[in-house]
């Protein structure tokens, strides 16, 4: 009888809650109002002959380098950073190589690395998810062949120093440090203004999030060029669509539509966590385009309440260190004036407020 590997067969499936999404969608820190018109314009420009060909990602990959500032041998265009975070795994992680987390953190690194057969070496976040420096360098084995971090980390928010990643390389010249900059625009700080101390560290950005083009799929891969040699190698020559890769050029130009969107997130930011203090509601400091906040055992009650107010949020419950949490997207003005409202009136409905000072 035909049998998965055993890796694939010890794997649980993932399955974000993607059914009957309708309504106000605070639930997967999308961009709330969408791509730039421009980039929409572009993609009704395609005809026939542009989606009958195979796609042919390098004249893009040159435009990517030329806004990142860097050179296209150093990247790689990729469906989206899932993609990326697989091909790292698939060139880097052997059966039995460790690779390390910090939990809470988004769930990708482990389902790939769980599939190529290596061991997740799980490392908890401090008090109030502060980066667990020393314990994760406690952590770095010979065995150790990759660790990934999201700079900001979804779902907490919060970010680490660029000494700190540089430190953790270092220590660990044998494994691949990913540096997932998945919400790089709601924060302004990335590894890619060094881009000559990249040697085993890999960036990744998308644009799912402040550019709006989740359902897309693209993303980028930054590393050392001979790293990135190596990468290629299990990518499909054709792992980026042609509509992503027709439009992205358009998407880079329109630098003011994502600059003033993400100026826009960064403003509702503040004005969310100054109303769920407000409201009572412990809340975790974030630097990207969510805050996760502490709601306690009515954690279901409030999303529920939530979502028959038009209102999709994600319960993090179930994440490590994130009992009673749930995480809230921030988008545009209107949007965040719609959630305020509405978490006033599910705060006071459930008795919240009460709970909370009690
Ligand atoms: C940290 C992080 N990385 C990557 C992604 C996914 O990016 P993409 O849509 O480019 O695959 C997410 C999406 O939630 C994320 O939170």
């Amino acid at each position: 009888m035909l049998e998965a590997r055993a890796a694939v067969q010890r794997l649980r499936s993932y399955h974000p809650p993607l059914a009957g999404r309708q309504g106000l969608r605070l639930d997967f820190n999308e961009n709330t109002v969408g791509c730039s018109p421009r980039v929409l314009a572009r993609m009704r420009m395609l005809d026939a002959e542009a989606l009958a060909r195979y796609p042919d990602r390098e004249p893009v990959e040159r435009e990517v380098a030329r806004f990142l500032g860097l050179d296209a041998a150093q990247l790689l265009l990729t469906n989206g950073v899932d993609e990326a975070i697989h091909l790292l795994c698939s060139t880097y992680l052997e059966a039995g190589d460790e690779a390390i987390i910090v939990v809470p953190t988004f769930a990708m690194y482990s389902l790939f690395a769980h599939a190529e057969g290596a061991q997740i070496v799980e490392v908890r976040g401090g008090a109030d998810f502060v980066f667990p420096t020393e314990e994760l360098l406690a952590k770095i084995s010979e065995r150790t062949r990759l660790i990934a971090v999201a700079n900001p980390n979804n779902p907490t928010g919060a970010a680490v120093s660029e000494e700190i990643l540089f430190q953790i390389a270092e220590a660990a010249p044998h494994a691949a440090l990913l540096v997932d900059e998945a919400y790089f625009e709601f924060y302004g700080e990335t590894l890619l203004s060094r881009p000559a101390r990249l040697s085993n560290i890999f960036v990744a950005r998308t644009f799912s999030k402040a550019y709006g083009l989740a359902g897309l799929r693209i993303g980028v891969i930054v590393g050392e060029v001979q790293q990135m040699a190596m990468v290629r190698r299990v990518a499909s020559p054709y792992n980026v669509n042609a509509i992503a890769l027709a439009v992205l050029p358009e998407a880079l130009r329109d630098t003011a539509y994502v600059e003033h969107y993400a100026a826009e997130v960064r403003r509702n930011r503040d004005v969310l966590q100054q109303e769920l203090s407000a409201l009572g509601l412990h809340y975790w400091p974030s630097r990207g385009n969510f805050v996760l906040v502490r709601v306690g055992p009515a954690h279901e009650a409030f999303v529920r309440s939530l979502r028959d107010r038009g209102i999709l949020v994600r319960d993090r419950n179930s994440d490590p260190g994130c009992e009673g949490a749930v995480r809230l997207t921030v988008g545009s003005d209107a949007h965040t004036q719609t959630l305020i409202a509405a978490l006033r009136s599910v705060v006071e409905d459930l008795g919240l407020r009460r709970e909370v000072q009690a």
